[in-house]
């Protein structure tokens, strides 16, 4: 996919189709009145006659408009014009590239309506329009045998009108936004695929891939069950036991920065199947919990991302994987084992087994004396039934750091929101037996958990983020949603931008 930005009026512009918007009641904006003055108000005697309502989702192709130096002209209704923001542009947006890839248009000049440059500045701009037309183009890869749907057509995407002195500003969005699609895809595709495929060794060999990739940049390194046993993560041990799958410790080594820069180090659980082990889960949708290794998914795109675009940051990227099943062999509740950290835990609950392959993975961050660390982690249905699916659960000992990610979610409409991490939760995971259990009862188990990786973070500057609502939807659309991948995108790139590399 190409993206560009121009600066003559829409109509003007040269492409396969010029895609404008119209409001409910026949209400034209600034670019769809520009459009309409170019064709003798053809538009809007089309709206008058009913026949385009402009409510949200509705689309009108028409062939051969004149004035129009498109080849078609598309409709997109843009809803109610008072209450039109950023969240209705994306919207429409999605309609817009959905309705033009049902057809064999090659090429796109989007024009529409857009909110002020207070809620959408050229960068953005640029950004979401890539980003979004890559979300709405893919599609899963999918093992059904019958015959293919034909591969949309669309190639080329052009933006504007936008002011000649923006245009540098909105093109470096577009190239994030594209770069961010590429990434997004990869953790599409690995969420998306199934337990008996994307398994700790495939994701192993994903992150080899990597590296091959971007050879200058970027080092990996693999643990097998040995060398996970040598790093005494008895904790990852703990889980991965009653697996026939063997388990993976990798390490990801980013260098964008000066050398001496200390990393930001990205945790991302990566358990390819969670059954729930001997305190089994019940069958409903228990299919989900291949997604269970969506917060790996998201450090290998994140730092996919990072090399892709030359981020001049360092980042390192931990990945604990194995899969949680029941077994004659495996982890009983009541069990009790050393971390890595030394510290002894009692597994009450062999279904909380998220924040035992990430506190040895926490423990490892220690050594690079990071910047600061952020775990990504399907970690509780709890974080679910708090915020639903609508915003990640962010948790932290640093709230300049959780205010960082929260604010990353805010300008890329991937939110987050944070819970409080105050002691209070930590002392709920008392065990009489060993110096923490894994669990604290039901209540505000979103944080209890993060409490548990907690007590593995002491002295660093840590975040959490729980992605088990955002990082998959379920039902009819089920599918892997590209989510935290943005937010963390932005957060990245700032903070790169605030360095002296
Ligand atoms: N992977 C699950 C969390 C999860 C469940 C994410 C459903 C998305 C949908 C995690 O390993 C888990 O099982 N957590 C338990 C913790 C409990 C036993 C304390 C949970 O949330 O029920
Ligand atoms: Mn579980
Ligand atoms: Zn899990």
């Amino acid at each position: 996919m190409r993206f560009d930005a121009f600066s003559r009026p829409a109509a003007a512009q040269r492409s396969d189709c010029l895609v404008i918007g119209a409001f409910e009641r026949g209400e034209l904006g600034a670019e769809g009145l520009a459009v309409d003055r170019r064709v003798r108000g053809r538009v809007r005697r089309l709206l008058s006659s009913g026949d385009f309502s402009g409510h949200t989702g509705e689309t009108l192709l028409l062939p051969e408009v004149p004035g129009v130096a498109a080849g078609r002209l598309l409709l997109i209704g843009l809803g109610n014009k008072a209450q039109f923001n950023r969240r209705g542009w994306r919207r429409a947006l999605q309609t817009a590239i959905a309705a033009l890839a049902r057809t064999r248009i090659a090429s796109a000049a989007i024009a529409l309506e857009r909110p002020g440059a207070a809620e959408l500045d050229g960068y953005y701009l640029g950004r979401s329009i890539a980003e979004i037309t890559g979300a709405s183009l893919y599609r899963v890869n999918d093992l059904k045998t019958g015959r293919r749907a034909r591969a949309p057509a669309l190639a080329r995407v052009l933006v504007g009108p936008v002011a000649a002195a923006a245009i540098a500003e909105v093109r470096r969005g577009l190239a994030a936004g594209a770069a961010l699609s590429e990434s997004a895809r990869l953790l599409r595709n690995l969420g998306n695929l199934p337990a008996n495929v994307c398994t700790p060794r495939y994701l192993a060999a994903q992150a080899r891939e990597l590296e091959r990739s971007y050879r200058r940049r970027l080092r990996v390194r693999v643990f097998d069950e040995a060398g996970i046993r040598r790093l005494k993560m008895g904790c990852l041990l703990a889980v991965t036991r009653g697996s026939a799958e063997p388990p993976r410790f990798i390490v990801l080594d980013y260098r964008g920065a000066r050398r001496s820069r200390p990393p930001l180090v990205l945790v991302g659980k990566g358990v390819t199947f969670d059954t729930g082990g001997i305190s089994l889960k019940d069958p409903p949708a228990m299919d989900e919990m291949k997604y269970d290794m969506c917060g790996a998914a998201t450090v290998l795109a994140a730092i996919d991302f990072a090399a892709r675009t030359g981020l001049k940051i360092n980042l390192v990227g931990l990945i604990p994987t194995c899969e949680n099943m029941p077994d004659g062999r495996a982890v009983k509740p009541g069990d009790i084992v050393t971390s890595a950290s030394g510290q002894t835990v009692e597994i009450l609950n062999t279904d909380a087994e998220g924040r035992l392959i990430l506190c040895d993975a926490l423990n490892y961050a220690r050594r690079y004396q990071p910047e600061a660390v952020v775990d990504f982690a399907t970690l509780t249905g709890a974080c679910i039934i708090a915020l639903g699916n609508h915003h990640s659960g962010v948790m932290a000992n640093d709230d300049a750091l959780a205010r960082e990610l929260v604010e990353a979610g805010v300008r890329t409409d991937d939110r987050a929101w944070q819970l409080p991490l105050t002691e209070e939760y930590g002392e709920q995971l008392r065990s009489n037996f060993a110096d923490m259990a894994n669990i604290a009862g039901r209540e505000g188990g979103a944080i209890t958990a993060a409490a548990f990786l907690g007590k593995f973070t002491q002295g660093m500057r840590w975040a959490h983020m729980d992605i088990a609502g955002s990082a998959w939807a379920g039902g009819a659309a089920k599918g892997a949603t590209g989510r935290p991948l943005s937010l963390v995108a932005d957060f990245l790139t700032r903070r790169a931008a605030g360095s002296k590399s």
